[in-house]
């Protein structure tokens, strides 16, 4: 299966929010099911943000390392995401966090790959080369950078979407919003390929909380259709890779 890391350079430009989007978006536009790591080594939020329990957690998860990753494990340490999603959450604590993440990111990225016929879309948060989730990075099928499209998100997008291009690991971009600098700018200068622009959403925790919506009529709301458009950007970009590990 296909490892898809989500993450930053800098601030909160609306990672978590985007992972859990497409986590939700995913089957419904690619006929795979999906998996939801919050691998954030600052702490995670997708408990307290969609009320979730503290445990099952990655720190239960770490606690069978030693053994391969299967399926039953996965879901036995995951929760339901808006009744849909399963999702393998971070403890909210980063210290806690960054002490579980560190030591199991290679063998979860490499479990993760293994498992047959389920996606995992990977919350990274904060791309740094130290990260505790950095093997993630490494070994990821592809990595999507998000930012906004502002300078101050511009210079940081810059230098890390050089490191990480560098270093060989397929990366494309996802601006939220599209003011006040065209997204296309920002790939242009970073040099990533803009796989779409998230919309703006004011109520996104709500919306996203809901879970994807049964009626098709309100898939058509702006925001499913542009997570299902990014989904299926993603899912074609996985089966045509261009640059990177994945092309080998
Ligand atoms: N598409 C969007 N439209 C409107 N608001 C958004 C959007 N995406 C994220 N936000 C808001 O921005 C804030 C940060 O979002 P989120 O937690 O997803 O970012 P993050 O990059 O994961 O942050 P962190 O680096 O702290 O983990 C939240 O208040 C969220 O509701
Ligand atoms: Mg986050």
């Amino acid at each position: 299966m296909s490892v898809i890391a989500v993450g930053s350079a800098k601030a909160s430009p609306g990672v978590t929010s985007l992972s859990v989007g497409l986590g939700l978006s995913w089957e419904a536009t690619t006929g795979r099911r999906a998996v939801l790591v919050e691998a954030d080594g600052d702490g995670g939020v997708l408990a307290a943000r969609f009320g979730l329990a503290l445990t099952p957690s990655l720190v239960e998860l770490s606690g069978t390392a030693r053994h391969e990753l299967t399926i039953n494990r996965l879901q036995a340490n995951s929760q339901l995401l808006a009744g849909q999603l399963p999702a393998l959450v971070a403890p909210g604590c980063g210290e806690t966090a960054a002490l579980v993440l560190g030591p199991m990111a290679g063998r979860l990225v490499h479990g993760l790959g293994r498992l047959d016929d389920i996606d995992a879309v990977v919350d990274v948060g904060r791309v740094r080369s130290h990260s505790p989730a950095a093997e993630l990075v490494k070994y990821c099928d592809l990595l999507v950078l998000v930012a906004r499209p502002r300078f101050d998100h511009l210079v940081p997008l810059v230098h890390q979407a050089r490191r990480v291009v560098a270093h060989d690991i397929p990366t494309a971009l996802v601006c939220v919003g599209d003011r006040p600098y065209p997204p296309t700018e920002m790939a242009k200068a970073s040099h990533l390929d803009l796989l779409g622009v998230m919309a703006h959403e004011p109520r996104l925790v709500q919306a996203l909380g809901g879970g994807l919506p049964a009626n098709r009529r309100h898939r058509r709301l702006l925001l499913w259709r542009t997570l299902a458009e990014l989904v299926h950007r993603i899912h074609y970009r996985l089966q045509t890779p261009t640059a990177g590990h994945a092309a080998a």
